[in-house]
């Protein structure tokens, strides 16, 4: 078959890539040259920003499914930049959207807890969203656009995304690894409840839902276990076994440019009756996995 992934460059992307390469024709697109290990996939540079340059890629391509992961993920540059937000995550997904209906391909868009204003968490696939902030509320306004434009299509939200593949990007998981293991203290946030989402199990579950299932609507493919930000750390710190400290601080002292949701998290009991082969992580398990890539990562 063929399948397209958006965002190939990124932790999610990334990883469904690896996971298809060899068993599917697959094209790559990501913004710029390849960052990922050689391996039998396509790449295509394609900006999600300029308004066709994807949607052509997708159409040459003749892609049958494809994974749109790619986004303007840094939280704080959308605040300062809702124009670039838009442009990528409405424009962008309406580009890949648009190409799938014209293809008559499947599409699974991926989505964040992000689009709950984090009031009254964790969150099922039916509660109603409240995004806050630049990209929150792209991000929902993409989801819109996959679901109307894309006649087959389905939301997968995951949430804290990490994952310990040689070259993925840093995230709050990896620096914890690193800062602890260096003797620095790690700050993390006592006041915000999350759901994670293991990159490789996450990745496996959005190509599950665009590939062997039918399912349309909104489906939450996050980890199972919602906790706080200093609990995740201490899980991520016992799993390693590292000590040192994990400093407790506030949302608010950060003085963030963009809102946080603080009671997220996303329900996820749906995905265990869409879903026959992945299904949501619980912590330890996670943990375990995570670990068995950072040792990967390091003898690699
Ligand atoms: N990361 C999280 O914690 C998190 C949480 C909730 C939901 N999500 C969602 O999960 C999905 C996957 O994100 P991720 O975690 O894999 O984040 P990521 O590592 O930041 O990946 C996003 C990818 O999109 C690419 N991209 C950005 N702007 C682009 C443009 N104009 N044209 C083409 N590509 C562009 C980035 O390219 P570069 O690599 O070149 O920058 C990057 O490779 C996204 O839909 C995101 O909103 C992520």
């Amino acid at each position: 078959m063929k399948v397209a992934v958006t965002g190939a460059n990124g932790l999610l992307g990334g990883e469904a890539v690896a996971q298809l390469a060899g068993r599917h024709e697959v094209l790559a697109v990501g913004r710029g040259p390849c960052r990922l290990a050689a391996g039998p996939f396509a790449w295509a540079d394609a900006d999600l920003g300029d308004g066709r340059s994807v949607e052509q890629a997708l159409r040459a391509f003749g892609a049958e499914a494809v994974l749109h992961a790619g986004a303007l993920t840094d939280v704080d540059a959308c605040e300062r930049e809702p124009e670039a937000a838009w442009r990528v995550n409405v424009g962008g997904t309406e580009q890949v959207a648009r190409a799938c209906r014209a293809l008559g391909a499947r599409l699974v868009a991926v989505s964040t807890d992000y689009v709950f204003d984090g009031t009254a968490g964790p969150y099922g696939e039916d509660d109603v969203p409240n995004p806050r902030g630049a990209y929150a509320r792209t991000k929902r306004c993409g989801e819109e656009a996959a679901l109307l434009l894309a006649p087959d299509c389905a939301v997968a939200r995951v949430a804290v995304v990490y994952g310990g593949r040689p070259g993925a990007k840093s995230t709050f998981a990896t620096q914890v690894v690193e800062k602890l293991s260096r003797g620095e203290p790690v700050k993390a946030f006592s006041d915000q409840q999350v759901s994670t989402t293991l990159a490789a199990n996450g990745a496996a579950m959005c190509l599950e839902l665009l590939l062997k299932t039918a399912y349309r609507g909104v489906l939450h493919t996050s980890d199972a276990t919602v906790l706080d930000r200093v609990e995740f750390a201490r899980r991520i710190a016992r799993r390693f076994g590292l000590g040192g400290e994990i400093v407790p601080v506030k949302t608010a002292e950060a003085k963030l440019l963009a809102p946080r949701p603080l009671q997220g998290g996303l329900r996820v009991e749906r995905a265990a009756t869409v879903l026959r082969s992945h299904r949501p992580l619980a912590i330890d398990e996670a943990m375990d996995r995570f670990h068995a890539e950072w040792v990967l990562r390091k003898t690699a």
